[in-house]
């Protein structure tokens, strides 16, 4: 158990020894921490110099990843082992974005042939669309594209695909149904052509409720609207590792993606599941995403300890949730077109890390992953900073920030920059009591109203963060900052000791939504449901 290694006892010890760490001092007092406390790594800059750490927390950080055997543990997951043992697979995302050369084998078996094999066949598809002509069963082009798919299926490519919307063709619209609320593919296709419309159904397993319920409605409006089901073969393609099934909805193998249960659900943007993207942006860029993120890949396996940046991140986030007693972390894009980052973060870490048990099965004494939270700046400054900045409970928070905007309208980009690096300095900074007066009285207030409002306007500051620079938000930088945050919960899950490739914790409310499904549809209620339920599904039977 890691919390009884010497490493977590010295990290203990240091925590009760540098209580009273002010970053303002720390900052005063050396002028080289940003020039130290700074890295580059993968295309992109990490300045972590305000964190409430010295160079003996990095030191002992650093001694926990290795003790906790964070190195041998990439190594396996880049050697192909079977790291996720509670499914016996391997876990070679890595693989999927491999752009070197090199063979990877799972058990023996070189698995880069077939995904280069599958990225081949992607790239006729899309390129086939994209250019009109593979057409519906009409013979129109295709001009709208709907990706049907929940979780790992749906947040990767929705994501990627808003944040690469300077790079979209104008006559290939995407759209993302992924919702079993009838609102959602209903609303989306309200505004389409069937026989200009092509459905991507996407599902690992392909047996996922949600998007088989969405698929088979999709696939009536499309019958029903073409008169023929000779369209259902043109108008849809699947992306799956379970070829019988696709088969059985009736997708031809020709519009059949297929990859491999050595692909988790939420790692998967980077297999055929990003078809939606490359049909989006064309299948250059989503290469230049898949080396975006190799380039992370590299620097990941490559760089020591000490300057690699998703091991940095990850061990700062310990920092915080196991010797700070911190529940949450907010990411903070400062880029409208990563609006949807956080909510494929909260997947990847929060599915990946959101365990009570470790890879042996016993119980943690210790916490692990956090909620993690937040939305693009500026937006958020008016929302919820309230809190980061006065609330009794503090969240470490990373700030996200492109150098150059697709957009070069006017000031925007100077005036968002500008707010980016105002919040960090706020949370760090923070105002004191004096500062407040000052300020208060040189707006001529009296001497009763500035004591009234004082309290209120101090700031405690002293409150960590990272700001993440980036050229711009390219389809290769994208790629980068993907993978920086899968490795980032990669190394946290080593750490806490837990398996970050399963998600036994879904299928509980899967069982229990089949069992009140029956009775919904029988109409009553059936013995066996807590009083709650049932007198909640008396109350929805009417
Ligand atoms: O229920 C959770 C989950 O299994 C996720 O891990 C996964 O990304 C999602 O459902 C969708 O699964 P599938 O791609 O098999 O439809």
């Amino acid at each position: 158990m890691i919390e009884q290694s010497p490493q977590w006892m010295a990290l203990q010890a240091h925590r009760q020894a540098i209580a009273d760490l002010d970053m303002r001092v720390e900052f005063a007092r050396d002028p080289a921490r940003f020039d130290r406390l700074s890295l580059d790594g993968g295309g992109l800059f990490l300045d972590y110099s305000k964190n409430l750490v010295t160079d003996e927390t990095l030191r002992l950080l650093v001694a926990l990843a290795r003790a906790a055997g964070v190195e041998a543990r990439r190594d396996a997951m880049f050697g192909g082992e079977r790291i996720n043992t509670t499914e016996q697979r391997a876990v070679l995302h890595i693989a999927l974005r491999n752009r070197a050369g090199n063979a990877i084998a799972v058990d023996g078996h070189d698995v880069m042939p077939e995904v280069n094999a599958v990225l081949a066949r992607m790239r006729a598809y899309s390129d086939g669309i994209r250019a009109g002509r593979l057409t519906g069963v009409t013979g129109k082009p295709f001009t709208d594209v709907v990706n049907i798919g929940i979780g790992g299926s749906d947040l990767g490519p929705l994501m990627v695909t808003e944040a690469l919307e300077p790079y979209r063709g104008a006559n290939l619209r995407a759209h993302f149904v992924s919702n079993v609320d009838g609102a959602h593919l209903g609303r989306t296709l309200k505004s389409l052509d069937a026989a200009s419309t092509l459905f991507i159904v996407a599902s690992k397993t392909f047996t996922t409720q949600e998007t088989l319920t969405n698929a088979r409605s999709a696939r009536q409006w499309m019958v029903a609207q073409l008169g023929s089901e000779q369209a259902v073969a043109r108008h849809f393609a699947a992306v799956s590792t379970n070829l019988d099934a696709t088969q059985a909805f009736g997708i031809p193998d020709e519009h059949v993606f297929a990859f491999w249960d050595w692909v988790g659900g939420r790692y998967s943007l980077w297999s055929a599941i990003g078809l939606p993207i490359a049909l989006a942006v064309g299948m250059d860029r989503f290469e230049e995403l898949l080396q975006g993120a190799h380039d992370m890949d590299r620097h990941f396996a490559q760089a020591p300890l000490a300057a690699n940046l998703p091991v940095i991140l990850a061990l700062l986030g310990i920092w915080y949730i196991d010797f700070h007693g911190v529940h949450a972390h907010a990411v903070l894009p400062y880029d409208q077109s990563l609006h949807r980052f956080t909510a494929y973060l909260q997947q990847l870490d929060m599915e990946s890390n959101g365990k009570s048990v470790t890879r042996a099965g016993a119980s943690l004494r210790h916490a692990s992953g956090p909620i993690v939270w937040g939305e693009p700046g500026t937006n958020g400054q008016h929302a919820f900073y309230q809190h980061l900045h006065q609330g009794t409970q503090w969240t470490p928070a990373d700030f996200i920030l492109p150098l150059r905007s697709h957009y070069p309208l006017g000031e925007h980009h100077r005036m968002l920059t500008a707010n980016c690096l105002a919040q960090s300095q706020a949370l760090m900074l923070g105002k004191n009591a004096d500062q407040v007066r000052a300020e208060l009285s040189a707006q001529g207030l009296d001497a009763n109203s500035i004591e009234a409002l004082t309290p209120h306007k101090v700031f405690a500051g002293n409150r960590p963060s990272n700001t993440l620079l980036m050229p711009q938000l390219t389809p290769r930088t994208l790629g980068a900052l993907i993978a920086l945050y899968e490795h980032k919960v990669f190394v946290q899950g080593t750490i806490w000791g837990v398996n970050s490739f399963d998600q036994w914790g879904v299928e509980l409310g899967k069982q229990l939504a089949g069992k009140i499904l029956a009775d919904l549809r029988a109409g009553s209620t059936a013995d066996g449901h807590d009083a709650s339920t049932r007198g909640l599904l008396r109350r929805c039977l009417g």
